[in-house]
């Protein structure tokens, strides 16, 4: 549990929480990085410079002030922000491993620093919940079956199915953090919700273009495959955070058929 003061600013200086946040920032820099992206003739691994400029300058704090949630909210709210809290954290050492040898493969230095970005920014997202919990005495949650199934896959996976599984969970996150924002009348936990799904927003659009330049390489049979097996990838984790989640998405505005078309749509808008 933590106590009532935010988590220290981590050594780097950049990337994780410092107790304030804007989220207008990012959005900027997500805006520019899909423009130098789209001016590109080549649309693949080389791009991973507008990137790395993302990551490095988009900020992580939140600017808000910290608040209680009514009674009411947190037993409503309370288990699936620590779900997702828990989702949210991960060292990350088989990704990174993955990424190095990727990059290395592909001759892409910049991906093992964007990746160690990319991670930096997750543990932010988990920090912020982290602390929000602790403000509004919320107990984490060591472990979720979900959650080791995912942790699993990713672990085993590979590369590419590791970037999969991410951004089907990243997909997911999309309307979920939607929903809670829209759930709750604590304007601290919109703020979290806004920042998370600004980073998710460039996270998506990152994953889905290392993706695309992953699959451009197998045969289209292969090709034909991966997107079969990570639809359904997708149908499956849809009805597991709706059965889990459903409290929240409903609150949020979200009936199961919103929750499934708006998870599609996402999907589909990256081009997957
Ligand atoms: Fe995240
Ligand atoms: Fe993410």
């Amino acid at each position: 549990m933590l106590d009532d003061k935010p988590p220290a600013v981590p050594p780097a200086g950049r990337g994780l929480y410092t107790g304030r946040l804007s989220t207008e920032g990012p959005l900027v820099l997500l805006k520019s990085a899909l423009r130098s992206y789209e001016k590109s003739a080549h649309p693949h691994i080389p791009e991973l410079h507008g990137w790395l400029d993302y990551f490095r300058n988009n900020p992580q704090a939140v600017d808000a002030q910290p608040g209680c949630l009514s009674t009411d909210e947190k037993r409503a709210i309370g288990g699936s922000i620590a779900a997702f809290q828990l989702g949210e954290y991960s060292e990350g050492h088989s990704l990174m491993k993955f990424a190095r040898s990727f990059a290395e493969t592909e001759r892409a230095d910049a991906l093992v620093e964007i990746t160690r970005m990319f991670i930096r920014e997750e543990q932010n997202h988990a920090l912020l919940l982290k602390d929000f919990m602790a403000r509004n005495s919320i107990p984490t949650i060591k472990q979720t079956y979900t959650d080791t199934v995912f942790r699993k896959l990713r672990k085993r996976a590979g590369y590419e199915l590791s970037i999969t599984v991410l951004i089907t969970a990243e997909i997911i996150a999309l309307t979920y953090y939607r929903a809670l924002r829209q759930a709750t009348g604590h304007p601290y936990l919109k703020a979290i919700c806004s920042k998370i799904l600004a980073d998710e927003t460039a996270h998506v659009a990152y994953e889905s273009t290392l993706i695309r330049f992953i699959r451009a390489k197998h045969s289209p049979l292969k090709r034909r495959l991966m997107r079969a097996l990570h639809r359904l990838l997708l149908f499956g984790t849809i009805i597991v955070v709706w059965r889990e989640h459903r409290k929240v998405l409903l609150r949020g505005g979200y009936p199961f058929s919103a929750f499934r078309r708006s998870c599609r749509g996402h999907f589909s808008g990256a081009g997957l």
